[in-house]
């Protein structure tokens, strides 16, 4: 596993992985690494020949209130972690060799940046969107990687994709779990104790939502108002939204006629969490 900085040593251990007939996957992460962002590793050394990880805190998608200067940077151990796992070659740039002077150029989205996330977090999506754009540009890969954790990021991912017709194949893998339901996240690491304990209050009120779905409640007031009150069991977690929604278009629904998404964020203390499930997954043409 190679590991290189600069946009040229990338090129040049590109152009050995990339032989003809050989499939490239590319799973672009912010490092900080756990089991989360290795199954998707593990996803593409599956299916494509070489597989390139990026590790780089994106500053253009962090609002200045944010945590990127205190988002979690553990490159050592985020090598130790991919050791063994398929990866053929990491990219860790520093922010000047992705944005380089005079950089002026960002992807603009609407569609599936505009709600929830898009509204909460203003130019979040226009930074993600920017960056993965210039990594798909730099690593060019066949298949790219995505965790349906960030479930809005994914649909963003796939319109962006669509629309600039980039010849890559955007796939969603699962979400991964500690086994007492808290979905995986870098910023868990921020959690005390007690907010780690609290935090549970996400996949459990998750959890409530997919069971009324299949026991066979349709009306989405029902299920939204009994995830409410799984969440006011910890009042001392601060709901940002609670919404269940068509899972391509994210449009809000009454009624489950299908797949549905059901989406949550919260704080809990200063993080800022985020979780979904796919309800009635298995009607899902
Ligand atoms: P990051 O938060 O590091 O996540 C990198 C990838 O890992 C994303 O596709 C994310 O959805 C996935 N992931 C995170 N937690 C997961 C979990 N518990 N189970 C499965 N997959 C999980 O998302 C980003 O970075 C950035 O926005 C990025 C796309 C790299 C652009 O900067």
């Amino acid at each position: 596993m190679n590991v290189v900085r600069t946009r040229a040593e990338l090129y040049s251990q590109l152009g050995s992985l990339r032989n003809a007939g050989r499939s490239l996957g590319l799973v672009p992460t912010m490092g900080a690494l756990h089991a989360g962002h290795v199954s998707l590793v593990d996803a593409s050394a599956a299916a494509c020949n070489a597989t390139v990880v990026t590790i780089f805190v994106n500053p253009t998608q962090f609002a200045p209130h944010e945590d990127f200067a205190k988002y979690p940077r553990t490159l050592e151990r985020d090598l130790e972690l991919l050791a063994g796992h398929g990866c053929s070659l990491v990219f860790a740039p520093q922010p000047s060799e992705i944005y380089r002077p005079g950089h002026a150029t960002y992807v603009e989205m609407g569609g599936p940046a505009l709600p929830l996330e898009g509204k909460i977090r203003p130019g979040h999506f226009r930074g993600v969107a920017t960056v993965v754009l210039k990594l798909f540009e730099l690593v060019r890969p066949d298949v790219a990687f995505f965790g349906q954790k960030d479930y809005q990021q994914c649909l963003v991912i796939r319109r962006l994709a669509a629309d600039f017709d980039l010849p890559i194949d955007v796939r969603v893998c699962p979400i991964v779990r500690e086994p007492d339901g808290l979905a995986m996240s870098s910023r868990n690491a921020y959690l005390s104790a007690d907010e780690r304990r609290r935090a549970l209050v996400l996949s459990r009120s998750l959890q409530k939502a997919a069971k009324l779905a299949n026991q066979g409640e349709r009306r989405a007031a029902e299920i939204l108002s009994s995830m409410r009150e799984v969440f006011a069991t910890e009042p001392e977690v601060a709901v940002e939204y609670i919404v269940l929604a068509d899972p391509d278009s994210l449009a809000e629904v009454e009624q489950l006629t299908g797949p549905t998404v059901a989406l949550v964020a919260a704080r809990v203390g200063s993080t800022r969490l985020i979780d979904n499930e796919i309800l009635l997954a298995s009607t899902r043409a």
